[in-house]
């Protein structure tokens, strides 16, 4: 029994994500986070959402609200989604909390104490018609790099190189549409990342076993061209965390904020403080601090690729930079990007489905069944119709479902709604048990590894050893000449369908809990011991034949949900 620490990326508060982003980070991270409990671990999971900077003031200038008030409302949103999803976090915070700004202020007066920090007078791009300094996505206009017309003033999207405003060819506020821009003079805070540049170094080639999409992204960042350089974390805005020293004005900031890649990250910790504040918890400290404990965790973090350089590089840098004993991520499990048949999810052109969406047309379990079975771990990985139905109805209808049901239903026509005694189990049940067991022990070296996509197929053959033993020994058949041994199959598999529902429940969790309350056996034990497991329930244990756990999705669906999803979202 350990203490596991584990986030996933927080998502920006502009608009609901799509399933490309939820399968990117969350949904891998509640997987880990569930399987983990269920083997008795203790865990704190934390996710919340990223609410500062020019994304989230944009949106709510599209909405026509205070940016304040649009934040409120779009956590909410996200929350209810979240749940939707059976997302178990322990705490969704939010990083406009007062948590976050002071520690955010915190970190920088200690990173400036640590001469970590330096100020900077330089030239930033202004709107005279708009009165204002154009930061990030304010600003839009051709990429210096690849040509893209519409690149913004911080990356461009087309050939994703980072940016500074001042690079764009042509440029524009994309508030106005001006092009009466000026350089002006400000004055802004950079992080003195070079001068960590070493330290970081050693950090990432220390890393033992950690995916090579984290560490390869890394090691890109710190080797290509520009290196580990020093960074920007001020801006000229009005929304975000007020540049300060701790509790203390900075002289010469008044009026700007930190840049949102600088204070997003500090929610991890800000979260924690935020989850005691809720009651949920006593002592966020153990989980942060190396000096009240937190040595015995393990840190796993959870993103799509994009994130990667900064918590592998920006992130450690506030971290180590601090001089302060907090907690350093211990794996970071990262992620290719999910496209949506044949392109791109789009949430600007509503292309794909969307969180809301996807549960309108059916139950989260589908969802994640295909999503995690599917996840782009090794290459970017692709959501077409076609694959969907097809997982859904072998996976989960065929396979799970049908065993499930057949095994239920035989028994209350043949026999009764409580498990069967029967003789002793023989040779086919000896080995069913020995594979069975070996699939288990398959899943769960998988599932420790974060090897998703193999922790599925595991758990898929698992699934499927049962319908082969079914096929193999027919108890249906075996019926009509000896009761008593089919008795013993059924009996085992009613058994069986216990343990599927133990080991499912980190992919389908409410399939799993359905399962259990059928078989009346709620709060089941993760089996250790396999053969134990499958004769927990004893002769004369009730139970109920489950409502249709997964139904078949038709064709007509198919060709109806690929059509309203090709983009047109409003
Ligand atoms: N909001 C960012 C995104 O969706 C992720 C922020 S992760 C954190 O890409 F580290 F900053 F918290
Ligand atoms: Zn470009």
């Amino acid at each position: 029994m350990a203490r596991h620490l584990i986030t996933s990326a927080i998502p920006y508060i502009n608009g609901i994500k799509h399933l490309g982003n939820l399968v990117g980070s969350q949904l891998p991270a509640d997987l880990y986070a569930r399987y983990l409990r269920a083997r008795g671990h203790e865990v704190l999971y934390l996710c919340a959402t990223d609410e500062h900077g020019t994304p989230a003031e944009l949106a709510a200038t599209k909405a026509g609200k205070p940016v304040a008030e649009y934040c409120a409302e779009m956590w909410e949103v996200q929350a209810k989604l979240a749940e939707g999803f059976r997302l178990s976090f322990d705490h969704f915070g939010r990083s406009s909390s007062e948590q976050n700004r002071k520690l955010t202020q915190h970190f920088a007066k200690v990173l400036d104490e640590q001469g970590l920090i330096r100020e900077v007078s330089e030239t930033q791009m202004y709107s005279k018609a708009d009165g204002r300094f154009l930061p990030d996505r304010y600003i839009e206009g051709t990429c210096p790099n690849c040509g893209f017309e519409s690149a913004r003033g911080d990356q461009c999207d087309n050939c994703t190189k980072q940016l500074d405003p001042v690079d764009l060819i042509n440029p524009h506020s994309t508030i106005s549409g001006s092009t009466d821009l000026e350089m002006r003079e400000t004055k802004h805070l950079y992080l003195r990342q070079s001068a960590m540049k070493e330290q970081i170094e050693e950090w990432i080639d220390t890393r033992v076993g950690w995916p090579v999409l984290t560490t390869s992204i890394a090691k890109k960042w710190l080797n290509d061209g520009d290196g580990l350089q020093d960074r920007g974390i001020t801006r000229d805005l009005d929304w975000g965390v007020p540049v300060q020293k701790g509790d203390e004005p900075w002289p010469g900031m008044e009026g700007k904020v930190f840049y949102v890649w600088f204070d997003a990250p500090i929610e991890y910790i800000a979260c924690s403080q935020e989850w005691v504040e809720a009651g949920k918890g006593d002592d966020w400290a153990r989980w942060w601090r190396t000096d009240k404990g937190a040595d015995d965790v393990r840190y796993t973090q959870f993103m799509g690729k994009d994130n990667v350089p900064f918590h592998t590089l920006s992130f450690p840098v506030t971290i180590l930079g601090s001089g302060e004993p907090w907690k350093l991520v211990d794996y970071i499990k990262s992620f290719n990007y999910l496209n949506y048949d044949g392109g791109q999810f789009s949430t600007s052109r509503g292309r794909g489905v969307f969180m809301d969406q996807a549960l309108d047309i059916l139950p989260s379990d589908y969802w994640r069944w295909w999503l995690l079975s599917h996840v782009p771990e090794t290459s970017d990985s692709e959501f077409t119709w076609e694959s969907f139905q097809s997982g859904v109805n072998k996976d989960l209808a065929d396979v799970l479902g049908n065993f499930a049901s057949r095994v239920t239903k035989f028994c209350r026509s043949k026999f009764s709604e409580a498990v069967p005694d029967g003789g002793a189990p023989g040779e086919a049940e000896a080995k069913l048990v020995a594979d069975i067991t070996a699939k288990v022990r398959e899943y769960e070296t998988h599932m420790e590894a974060v090897e998703i996509r193999k922790a599925a197929a595991a758990l898929r053959g698992a699934w499927v050893l049962g319908n082969e033993y079914l096929q193999e020994v027919a108890p249906w058949t075996t019926f009509k000449t000896d009761p008593e041994q089919a008795a013993m199959q059924i009996r085992l598999a009613l058994n069986l369908i216990r343990l599927y529902a133990v080991i499912s429940a980190p992919f389908i969790p409410d399939a799993s809990a359905e399962l259990l309350t059928a078989m009346h056996a709620e709060g089941a034990d993760w089996p250790d011991d396999v053969a134990a497991a499958l004769t927990a329930l004893p002769a004369g244990h009730a139970f109920d034949v489950p409502e249709v756990t997964f139904r078949k999705i038709t064709d007509a669906e198919r060709e109806e949900w690929q059509e309203r999803f090709a983009g047109k979202r409003d």
